[in-house]
């Protein structure tokens, strides 16, 4: 996606006062100021995650930071295990809600003025990006999975007990991101949607061994297909702001 970004203006993550270097392969670490289909926008490229040793406070920063640059939507991607056996590898999967399984709150601690400490988690996940995402897909012809997330604190991958467990407690699709950039953009007032992309069946429901290489060596096509989506996503998202002033 940052290779379609027309107009680019990129900021390294450590060129920002307390933001920390990404160290996970396949994660640039840097912002991106510039537009795609025409319709400005910033772009993250990789992420923070626990596992690099990064206090959750650290991890959600770039959330915060969006927030006080005036951005007012944020959709997060991420690559994520199949818990749901119909699920497969490819398959996008928009997530209607989380469970954080890394038992740490982006929350706790100073918290920033206007952000909401007892934050309201009922709906985490914007109705109406919602709809929009299951729009666009559905007039590009993009397939679109629906489910919640679990997001783990990694970076061993999960054993088959816990994928078991994950799934009793109705999990679709599981990761070691996104769930704590959810509760900080939520605290911070951002509407936010998100989508996992598959890139494996969790442990225990495909033989194969898991390993990193995998999320990153999706086919063009995989990659191609979440572009598409993306792209005609921010465009609707574009008009719909356009035409219907926020309070
Ligand atoms: N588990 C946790 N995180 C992941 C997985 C998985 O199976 N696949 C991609 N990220």
């Amino acid at each position: 996606m940052a290779g379609s970004v027309a107009d680019q203006v990129e900021v390294p993550f450590q060129a920002v006062p307390g933001l920390p270097e990404a160290t996970v392969h396949g994660h640039r670490g840097r912002i991106l100021f510039g537009s795609l289909s025409d319709v400005p926008a910033i772009f993250l490229d990789g992420r923070l995650h626990a596992y690099e040793g990064h206090r959750v406070q650290e991890i959600v920063k770039p959330m915060r930071l969006l927030a006080r640059l005036g951005i007012e939507t944020v959709i997060l991607t991420n690559a994520a295990g199949a818990v749901d056996p119909s699920l497969e590898v490819g398959d996008i999967v928009l997530i209607e809600d989380q469970i954080n399984f890394t038992f740490r709150s982006a929350l706790s601690g100073p918290f920033g003025k206007g952000e909401d400490r007892f934050l309201d988690m009922s709906l985490p996940f914007d109705q109406e990006i919602q709809k929009v995402v299951c729009c666009a897909a559905r007039r590009i012809g993009v397939p679109l999975r629906r489910g919640t997330y679990a997001g783990m604190l990694g970076p061993s991958f999960e054993t088959a007990a816990e994928v078991r467990m994950l799934a009793h407690m109705n999990a679709d699709v599981v990761g070691m991101s996104t769930v704590s950039e959810v509760v900080s953009a939520r605290a911070a007032g951002l509407r936010v949607g998100a989508l996992s992309l598959v890139t494996n069946k969790a442990t225990g429901l495909s033989p194969a061994a898991l390993s990193h290489e995998d999320a990153l060596a999706l086919g063009t096509d995989t990659a191609d297909r979440m572009l598409r989506l993306l792209s005609e996503v921010l465009s609707d998202l574009s008009d719909l702001t356009a035409v219907k002033p926020r309070d």
